[in-house]
């Protein structure tokens, strides 16, 4: 075809599946350089993150000067980034891995720093120019009466203007809906609530926001519930309240995985606890979050109304939920969490999961955390789900 060099074939595009990554700001905040970048960077391909998937580093808020350069340009700090961005760009590529950067909507970042409003097209082709495979996008000092949608579109097209493929991480912080037009306007993904902090509490209540949101995240654009904490146990920039055990990292990284968003990590990736660097590293969670079909999980109703009683959980419904989430080739995972603060029991009922009691089938279970093989279930599971933990399982469907 004629025609063939402007519309050139199909691309898988980017973000076909959620995102995967670590980012600057949870633990480091404004404490950034080349020498952390390239030594995170050494980290993700050496020890493993970068085999799993891990596959974006980057750099957040505060890398620049406080002021644009004559030409109207921004520019890395030169005591943070004395070789300036295109060298570090070029040393987290020799090291297999993808680039990213952050600028904000305003017109200044949350730290004070120059940012893109007004300048969209200018900083898409300095970040193109550096080779920057991934743009975060911050709301930070947004002018009165500018429309937020607006500037959004405007840098998605300005990075679609500098022909390089660069994943928009569009972070609003879920202002006006972004689950209902960002994948309209070519972000990548896109923040859906304020910061996250370092306890419990906080990644409790992110994903509880989000729980009527997520028949919106699939492929290509996906619902980001902020970088993980996994791993910080209250050192670092968002260490506030409560520090996390292991089950409650285990819990967080469980949650972000099977629902399928951005895998994120915010910890530093050089110190990661034994316990951690298996967690965040766990096959079996990380190809449930990265599942061709991007499926949304559904709730399973906990009670029995079929028999007319509701006694059947011990934990209040909230707190205590029940998911199956459909996987290509056949699969399932089944998750069950107890978000609250007491130990309990979650009921499983197979007849509210989509399998009644006289369909003739049940489910062929594995325990994805202990590899436990279950054999074939029926009816319901009610395993003892301690306060703050979760159970997830693989199934497959199985003649009785
Ligand atoms: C916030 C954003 C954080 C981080 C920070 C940098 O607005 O939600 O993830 O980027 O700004 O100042």
């Amino acid at each position: 075809m004629e025609n063939s060099r402007e519309f050139p074939e199909k691309t898988r595009g980017l973000a076909v599946t959620p995102p995967m990554g670590w980012n600057s700001w949870n633990t480091f905040g404004t404490h950034i350089s080349d020498a952390l970048i390239r030594e995170m960077a050494d980290v993700m391909a050496e020890k493993g993150y970068r085999d799993a998937g891990y596959e974006y580093l980057v750099i957040d808020d505060c890398w620049s000067l406080r002021k644009r350069g004559a030409d109207g340009r921004l520019v890395p700090d030169p005591e943070k980034f004395p070789q300036g961005m295109k060298a570090v760009a070029d040393y987290v590529h020799s090291r297999g891995l993808k680039f990213g950067m952050y600028s904000c909507a305003g017109v200044m970042t949350c730290g004070g720093y120059p940012s893109s409003y007004g300048h969209e097209f200018v900083d898409a082709q300095t970040f193109a120019a550096w080779g920057v495979d991934y743009l975060k996008y911050d709301f930070c000092n947004f002018p009165a009466g500018a429309d937020c949608k607006t500037a959004y579109i405007t840098m998605s097209m300005a990075l679609k203007a500098t022909g390089r493929p660069i994943l928009f991480s569009a972070c609003n912080w879920g202002q006006q809906e972004p689950w209902l037009w960002m994948r309209s306007v070519g972000a990548h993904m896109y923040r859906s609530t304020g910061d996250i902090q370092d306890n419990f509490v906080s990644f409790r209540d992110i994903f509880r926001s989000q729980l009527k949101h997520f028949a919106m995240n699939g492929n290509y654009c996906f619902n980001d519930m902020d970088m993980l904490t996994v791993g910080m146990y209250g050192s670092g920039n968002v260490a506030l309240g409560e520090k996390c055990t292991d089950t409650e990292y285990r819990t967080q990284f469980a949650l972000w995985a099977y629902f399928g968003v951005p895998l994120m990590l915010g910890a530093d990736l050089r110190n990661m606890s034994p316990f951690c660097r298996e967690l965040t590293q766990n096959r079996a969670l990380i190809r449930i979050n990265q599942d061709a079909e991007c499926r949304p999980p559904y709730q399973v109703y906990q009670g029995r109304p079929q028999y007319g009683s509701t006694d059947w959980w011990t934990i209040p419904e909230d707190s205590a939920l029940a998911f199956v989430r459909h996987l290509s080739g056949g699969e399932f995972a089944i998750g069950l969490f107890n978000l609250s603060d007491a130990d309990g029991q979650i009921t499983f009922p197979f007849a509210n999961a989509g399998l009644p009691y006289a369909c003739g089938y049940g489910l062929e279970m594995k325990d994805v955390f202990t590899g436990e093989d279950l054999g074939v279930q029926r009816d319901y599971l009610t395993p003892e789900v301690k306060a703050r933990d979760c159970r997830l399982y693989l199934a497959r469907i199985s003649r009785l």
